[in-house]
């Protein structure tokens, strides 16, 4: 029982620190399939983010098409207002993925957002699309937020 009890104390520990899959809405993934999001740190639901600290975000997606290069778009929807948020790397080539991408395969993007002091301290949503050489998307995932100080 006590082994047990260890052995699922620890497998527990293992999945809380290993990453957090969140709960996000597809908005459009067309060449795509997501399996997963993972925002670490995010314990709580919405993700908390704390000015001034760097997020990683970690999307494990399906691709159903061969693509020489992939984008990311990143969005903050305010008050229903998509609102462009522009990040330091947009190359998916240079966030985990090893291009040319090819069809049928599993890709993790990775990728960092980091909140700026100066952001307000609000409630958003964050849409975030990694679009093909055709600019269709791979993936397109919202989730909502809250900017903390
Ligand atoms: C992203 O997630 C995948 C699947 O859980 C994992 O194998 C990989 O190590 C993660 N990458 C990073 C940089 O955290």
């Amino acid at each position: 029982m006590i082994k047990q009890g260890l052995a699922f104390f620890f497998l527990s520990l293992i999945v809380v620190c290993n990453a957090d899959p969140i709960k996000f809405v597809d908005c459009g993934s067309k060449v795509g399939k997501i399996v997963y999001v993972d925002i670490s740190p995010c314990p709580t639901e919405p993700c908390v983010l704390q000015k001034g600290k760097a997020y990683s975000v970690n999307v494990t997606f399906n691709s159903n098409v061969d693509s020489e290069i992939s984008k990311a778009v990143v969005h903050g929807i305010i008050a229903g207002v998509p609102i462009p948020f522009p990040i330091p790397i947009d190359d998916g080539c240079k966030s985990g993925i090893k291009c040319p991408m090819t069809k049928d395969q599993i890709y993790n993007y990775v990728n960092e957002l980091t909140v700026k002091s100066e952001y307000p301290s609000i409630k958003l949503v964050v849409e975030w699309e990694l679009r093909d050489q055709t600019k269709t998307d791979y993936f397109c995932f919202k989730f909502p937020v809250e900017i903390s100080s």
